[in-house]
């Protein structure tokens, strides 16, 4: 039996991840090693949770003795690396933790496989998934391809860019079995609603303001969750070492017409007279060093390896809209407490 170690399983994308190949894989044990942050959940995995080659790890990637530890205990074959501090705006404001977490904790695992698997490579993999904003901002033009030079303009992604050189360095340097891909915006189910499309959903549905950063001209390039799981486990499974894969929905749309997108479905959905919410849109401060526009070439994942993503948006968005009309108590319990602080925080005194 495979023995996979996922971290950061316990959030948004890689729960998602877990279930995927808690399901698909019944001759893999799977292992979710997370922290359990603000955006960790394990709501988010109560369908997995007792499934028999499912196990949940609560720890933290900073500690390289219990990682170190983890991996003499279990074995791991492979490492699907996702745990990160993720959010744009919480990296501006607290810069360490994105250094500690993203940069310290995904050395210390690199430092572990190297340590255990010495140099018995045959077999294993290390896959860092990374995110296209390594690659900074593109102007109305072009697209991103793996071969873009690094120009990461916000703490969060010069951290992500930092753990993206390491992965690669252990590759060259010792000969890690690693690979990396790059993906753009991710909606779906159980993202935090400290994102732009859950955060809106949230408010439009409690007709709370909509705070669009500068003009809401930013484009951003959706794609629904579930398939970028579907192409972690392609790329996991078939791409060969030391590569490197964009992801991406080709589905590029300007915040405000992806907003005033929502506001049209949901106004319906809600009974409400169409276009009624547009009235709770507001424009704020923009956030710093706001990257202009982010669009992916995902041709080599799709010529070498045959992913494609599954689904128009137009699906995506109102399927990912049902799912929180559906699931009201998980929207209510991530809200409460200590995001009503943060909210208050970031946008009190914008
Ligand atoms: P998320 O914030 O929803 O989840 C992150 C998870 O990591 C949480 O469960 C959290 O508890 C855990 N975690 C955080 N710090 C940890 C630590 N020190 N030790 C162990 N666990 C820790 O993030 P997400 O949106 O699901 O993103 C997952 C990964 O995908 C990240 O690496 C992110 O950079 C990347 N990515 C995200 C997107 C996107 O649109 N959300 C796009 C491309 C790439
Ligand atoms: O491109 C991939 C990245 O996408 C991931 O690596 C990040 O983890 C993920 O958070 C996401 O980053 P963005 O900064 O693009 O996502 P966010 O949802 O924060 O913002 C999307 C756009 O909406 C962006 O242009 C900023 C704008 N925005 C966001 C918020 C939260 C607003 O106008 N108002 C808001 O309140």
């Amino acid at each position: 039996m495979k023995k996979i170690l996922i971290t950061g399983g316990a959030g948004f994308i890689g729960s998602h991840v877990v279930r995927l190949f808690v399901n698909k894989y019944p001759d893999y044990h799977i292992y979710n090693l997370d922290k359990l942050t603000y955006a960790g959940n394990l709501l988010n995995l109560t369908d997995v949770e007792s499934k028999p080659n499912y196990t949940f790890i609560k720890g933290d990637i900073v500690d390289g003795d219990l990682m170190l530890k983890l991996f003499k205990e279990h074995q791991f074959d492979g490492v699907i690396h996702l745990a990160a501090e993720s959010h744009v705006d919480r990296s501006i404001e607290n810069p360490m933790e994105f250094v500690m977490t993203n940069v310290v904790g995904t050395v210390n695992l690199l430092n572990a496989a190297k340590a255990i698997w010495k140099d018995q490579w045959e077999g294993k993999r290390f896959y860092h998934v990374s995110t296209d904003e390594v690659y900074g901002a593109l102007g109305h033009e072009g697209f991103f391809t793996e071969e873009t030079a690094y120009d990461p303009h916000s703490p969060y992604s010069a951290s992500k860019a930092g753990s993206d050189h390491f992965v690669r360095a252990y590759h060259d340097t010792y000969g890690l079995p690693t690979i990396i891909s790059n993906c753009s915006n991710n909606y779906g189910p159980n993202q935090f609603p400290e994102k732009l499309i859950p955060l809106f959903l949230n408010n439009i549905r409690n007709n709370k303001p909509l705070p669009v950063y500068g003009k809401g001209e930013n484009v951003r390039d959706w794609l629904y969750v579930i398939d970028h799981a579907a192409a972690i486990d392609v790329i996991f499974h078939k791409g060969p070492d030391g590569e490197t894969y964009n992801i991406g929905g080709h589905n590029e749309w300007k915040n405000i017409d992806l907003i005033k997108v929502m506001i049209k479905v949901m106004d319906k959905k809600l009974g409400r007279e169409p276009g009624s919410s547009e009235k709770l849109i507001t424009y704020v401060t923009d956030r710093a060093g706001h990257d202009l526009r982010y669009a992916i070439d995902s041709s080599k994942l799709q010529n070498e390896l045959g992913w494609k993503p599954s689904l128009q948006f137009e699906e995506g968005i109102e399927k990912t809209i049902d799912w929180y009309f559906n699931n009201e108590e998980w929207l209510d319990s991530t809200t409460s407490g200590d995001y009503q602080k943060y909210y208050d925080q970031m946008y009190g005194h914008r």
